[in-house]
Order: C-alpha cells, then structure tokens, then sequence
C-alpha cells in the first residue's frame, strides 16, 4: 500500500507519535485517525546515526492493523546508520513510505532502488547542515524530500529558519511533482513560512502530542496548513 507519489496540491499533517505517550500508542493514534489523520510518522533512531534510540520494526508491525485497518498509512524516517539495511524489515512490518538521509547513506540510489522494488514510496531527508543542493542528483528517483528543521533526535525542539530557503529552492528545483516534508519544530506558526516556502507534508510531534487536545490541535493545524499551502499555490 505505497503512498501515493506527487500530492502537490495535497496538504498533509503528518502527526509523529515520537511525541506520543508510548503507554498507550495505539489509542494515541487512533484519535488522530478520528481527527482526520490518514498518515502517521515514524521516527526510528539507532543511538549511532542519532544520539538517541527509539523503536523498531515490532512496533510498527504491532500499530500495522490498526493503521491500515482504517485506510491509513505509515511515513517512516529512518535516521539510522546503513538504512538500506533495514529497509526489508520496516516495509515488511508496514512501512507505506521509508525515508533515508543522505549523510547515513553514500549507496543512495542503491537505498532508493530497494525501497520502490518492495513497493513502497522513497524519500530522501537531509539534515540542518546539509545542503540542499545535496538531493538535487536524485530528484527522479525519489517520491519525497524531507527537509529537517531541527537536528534530527529529539521531539521538542525549536525550529530553524534555514529549512524555509531550503524548502523555496527545492520546490522551485523539482517543480510541481514532489512532497516535500519538513520536519522539527513545526507548530501552527512555523508551518506557515514552511507551507509558503512549498512544503506540502508538514511533521509535528509536540505540537500535537504535548497539547492539552491532540484532536484539537490536528483540527486547527490542519485549517491553518491547508489555508496557507493552497492559497500560495494558487498564486503561483
Ligand atoms: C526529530 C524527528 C521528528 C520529531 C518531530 O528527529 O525526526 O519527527 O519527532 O517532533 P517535533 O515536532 O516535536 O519537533
Ligand atoms: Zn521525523
């Protein structure tokens, strides 16, 4: 069940359940199901790539039936040493879209090739650091670029500006047909820089998780991103 490539003009809220209370993950995602939600984020973190260690397949593989159960799908970020490695085990536990970084990987096309053979959608993501410039090569090949905007390891921090120049050249660089992900400490206010800029798949974490209502804050970021992207890409 591969996301669907090239959703320009299609907004999405990516909720990250890296911010959710894992005692209860399952119930965390259904009520941003209920909300709306048909994309949840997965941030895999291997203590190597990242100084910080999350879940692995298993887990995904646990939330897969609820998930896909409701017509929804799986984006997951791997911010791990050798992605390509494990890209076999996250598709085969539900992974409907794996991203790799392109710091964690020099075989990129090679990680890219084996995400699609498996018939998932492909994503690149590249950190703060990272020039953007740095995907332009595999701009064919892939499905979408996700622009971090924060260093990738925690939920919670605040965001960077820099993403925003990132997100223009790489929209103006690919054109209509690509998603373009951001990723890290995007709120109701950073995502409107973020969605003029050409992001159309906006990630947030504690924006969502950490508020008092996750179904209300799904709600009002949804109204606000979607006001803002398609109002900008009507204009051109
Ligand atoms: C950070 C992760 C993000 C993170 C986002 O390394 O890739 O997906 O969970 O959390 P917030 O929105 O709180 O920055
Ligand atoms: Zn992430």
């Amino acid at each position: 069940m591969p996301i669907p490539a090239a959703t320009y003009g299609e907004v999405h809220l990516l909720p990250s359940i890296l911010s959710a209370d894992f005692s209860r993950l399952g119930d965390q995602v259904a009520v941003v199901m209920d909300a709306g939600v048909r994309i949840i984020h997965v941030d895999i973190m291997d203590g190597h790539f990242v100084p910080n260690l999350t879940i692995g397949p298993a887990v995904l593989q646990s939330l897969a039936p609820l998930v896909h159960g409701r017509g929804g799908l799986f984006s997951v970020h791997l911010m791990i040493e050798k992605p390509e490695d494990f890209v076999d085990d996250f598709v085969r536990a539900g992974a409907d879209a794996v991203s790799v970084h392109v710091e964690a990987c020099p075989h990129l096309y090679h990680a890219v090739t084996a995400i699609k053979a498996l018939g998932a959608g492909a994503g690149v993501a590249i950190n703060p650091g990272t020039p953007v410039s740095a995907v332009f090569p595999f701009l064919d090949e892939v499905d979408l670029v996700l622009v971090m905007s924060v260093e990738p390891g925690w939920t919670g921090q605040k965001f960077m500006p820099k993403a925003i120049r990132k997100i223009r050249d790489l929209r103006r660089k690919a054109g209509p047909a690509l998603d373009i992900q951001v990723d890290g400490g995007v709120n109701e206010e950073t995502l409107v820089p973020c969605a003029q800029a050409g992001a159309n798949v906006i990630v947030a974490g504690a924006a969502v998780y950490r508020s008092s209502s996750p179904r209300r804050a799904i709600r009002s970021i949804r109204a606000t991103l979607k006001k803002t992207y398609l109002c900008t890409a009507c204009e051109g």
